[in-house]
């Protein structure tokens, strides 16, 4: 079993990533570890190329990025930490892959359709090729576990579908095919303004997201001042069905407190929000404050992030090296 997955170091982590992934990254690590296997994490910074960002930032946003997950759990000694592009396989495994995936594939992709928008011909080639370096980033480890959102599953499949072909193509057996895991608990955390769309850090309005460094006052008011409905809620989940604002508040407060939504609504079935949005703002306080607090710690001493990701880098590329060159030996490049 080889987990790998990867968080692309644009901006700065909410409550979304958290509970869709790196919650569950941290609660892997040590079962992981238990069965005799490997969970490896990365920073996606050459996936961050993709939205224009300044450099200064794109570094701060990795090291940041780092701190975070550092602070909510992963640990360097369980887990190998690094980001991408000190790991140069990843994007020699790209190309190799690019000759593998098909155009037709890629024009299918959702998040390039959204992120293009209307103005295609002016996108990135980076943009497009986006889920080539994913999948590259997965087979490059022959992972067999991916935990990602629900949003990552299109990609996923497509790395599934370019080992399938290579291992077809080329009659051999390199790539195993990637499983993703997607969240339980919270597959799609939903904006706090607004439950139709995801909770997301492209997202313009703050009040939207909880970000994982906001201050116990902002987690309050953010609470406080999430859209809802004027019913009180409901005692059983089937009344959720069409409320999708007080079902995302339920699916927070249970992903949070590690208990099912129909746990929170036998405590709080009956009540108004003007209990349970107190009670919730609490129960975040509670668990993402101390969050909070590590990363500020950490990045106190910014030099010992870059050593958490060096030393990664180095582990991740004793991996990398032998699956890059059966790849290419597999494809005629070695002589
Ligand atoms: P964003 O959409 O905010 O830019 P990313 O695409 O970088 O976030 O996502 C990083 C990880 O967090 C991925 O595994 C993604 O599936 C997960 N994720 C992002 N937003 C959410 C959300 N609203 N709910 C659950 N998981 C999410
Ligand atoms: N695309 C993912 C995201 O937006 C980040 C990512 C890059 C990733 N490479 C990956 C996730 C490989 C899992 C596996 O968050």
């Amino acid at each position: 079993m080889r987990v790998v997955s990867g968080i692309q170091t644009t901006g700065r982590l909410h409550l979304g990533n958290y509970l869709g992934a790196i919650k569950q990254w941290v609660a892997m690590q040590d079962q992981v570890a238990e069965a005799g296997g490997e969970s490896m994490y990365f920073m996606a910074d050459l996936h961050a190329l993709t939205d224009r960002v300044a450099p200064r930032e794109l570094a701060d946003n990795t090291i940041e990025m780092t701190a975070t997950i550092l602070a909510a759990g992963l640990d360097p000694e369980k887990s190998i930490i690094w980001n991408q592009a000190r790991v140069p396989a990843h994007s020699e495994l790209t190309w190799l892959l690019n000759n593998v995936a098909r155009v037709g594939w890629l024009n299918r992709m959702t998040q390039f359709k959204d992120k293009a928008g209307k103005d295609r011909e002016g996108a990135s080639v980076g943009l497009y090729d986006y889920p080539v370096l994913m999948a590259a980033d997965v087979l490059l480890y022959k992972a067999t576990h991916v935990p990602v959102g629900d949003d990552q599953r299109q990609h996923l499949e497509l790395a599934r579908d370019i080992a399938t072909k290579f291992n077809n193509d080329y009659g051999v057996e390199v790539f195993p095919l990637p499983e993703p895991m997607i969240s339980v608990a919270a597959p799609r955390i939903m904006s706090l303004r607004d439950a139709t769309a995801k909770m997301s850090k492209s997202n313009p309005s703050d009040m939207t997201r909880v970000n994982l460094n906001d201050s116990d006052d902002d987690i309050a008011q953010k609470f406080r001042k999430a859209k809802t409905d004027p019913e009180p809620l409901p005692d059983s989940v089937d009344g959720l069905e069409e409320r999708p604002e007080a079902r995302n508040l339920v699916t927070i407060y249970a992903a949070l407190s590690d208990i099912t939504p129909a746990e929170v609504l036998a405590q709080y079935g009956g009540q108004g929000f003007g209990q349970f949005k107190p009670a919730l703002a609490d129960l975040a306080v509670a668990k993402l404050g101390p969050i909070r607090d590590r990363l500020a710690r950490l990045l106190d001493d910014r030099a010992e992030v870059v050593r958490v990701l060096e030393r990664g880098a180095e582990r991740a590329r004793a991996i990398a090296g032998p699956v890059l060159r059966e790849a290419q030996d597999a494809m005629g490049l070695q002589l």
